[in-house]
């Protein structure tokens, strides 16, 4: 007994230190009743989570629990879909673990951008916006999940919409460089953007 106590200890140092929970598989299917299966959306007013980098994914939800970052009230995609809800609700109600969990169980999920119609002229001005402001930190069209900046090339323009109008609006928390561009923008140029990132393929 004493032996197999000793055995146990001296092997401890082995383990990582904090071992990550797997998420619980009834909460992603929460999830995914509004995000889509496996976290990729087939509706405009819901981002895709699928492959978004951890820290960023965890520090989203933080923020919505926190309501530092604005919540939209959208119907479920699946389920009984006459019911309503929204991050500020759903994220009130995880704990950091939970967080933690699903946001690596996102991160390993592929990505697949959302196909869907885009005007040719909105997207080409986007692209000249793109490459003079946002291009430094969202690479690739901003669908390189390792620029830890969140994924926008393939999302759904109304979404895409509604979140450069939130920034604009300095409603949620970005880096001041980030916010600097973001103020400068008009309405024109913020539709231009959505058009262009959700054309990206
Ligand atoms: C009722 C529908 C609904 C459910 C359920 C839901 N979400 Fe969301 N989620 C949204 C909407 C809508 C947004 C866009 C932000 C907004 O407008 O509130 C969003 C945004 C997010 C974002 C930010 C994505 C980005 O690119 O900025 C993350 C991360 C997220 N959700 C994770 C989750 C996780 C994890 C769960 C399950 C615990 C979940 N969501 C459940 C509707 C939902
Ligand atoms: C200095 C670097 C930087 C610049 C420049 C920048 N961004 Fe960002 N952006 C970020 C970071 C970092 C985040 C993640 C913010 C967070 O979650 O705290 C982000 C997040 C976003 C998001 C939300 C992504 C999501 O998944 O929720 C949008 C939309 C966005 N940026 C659009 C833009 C646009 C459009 C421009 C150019 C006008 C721009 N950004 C310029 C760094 C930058």
């Amino acid at each position: 007994m004493k032996r197999m106590l000793l055995v146990a200890l001296s092997t401890a140092w082995l383990l990582p230190a904090v071992s990550l929970a797997a998420a619980d598989p009834k909460l992603v299917d929460s999830c995914n009743d509004c995000h889509g299966d496996k976290g990729v959306t087939t509706s405009q007013d819901v981002p895709t989570i699928a492959s978004i980098s951890a820290s960023v994914h965890s520090d989203s939800l933080k923020a919505f629990k926190a309501k530092t970052r604005p919540c939209t009230k959208v119907s479920y995609k699946r389920g009984d879909t006459k019911r309503q809800g929204d991050m500020c609700t759903v994220a009130g109600k995880l704990t950091d673990a939970e967080m933690t969990a699903l946001a690596d169980h996102y991160s390993k999920l592929p990505y697949a951008p959302m196909k869907q119609p885009t005007e040719a002229a909105k997207v080409a001005a986007g692209k000249i916006l793109h490459d003079r402001d946002c291009k430094s930190c969202h690479s690739n069209g901003g669908k390189d999940p390792a620029d830890d900046a969140g994924i926008l090339g393939g999302q759904p323009a109304t979404w895409l919409k509604a979140a450069l109008a939130d920034f604009k609006a300095d409603k949620a928390e970005q880096p001041k460089k980030m916010k600097d561009k973001m103020t400068k923008l008009s309405e024109p140029d913020l539709e231009a953007l959505a058009q262009y990132y959700a054309s990206q393929q």
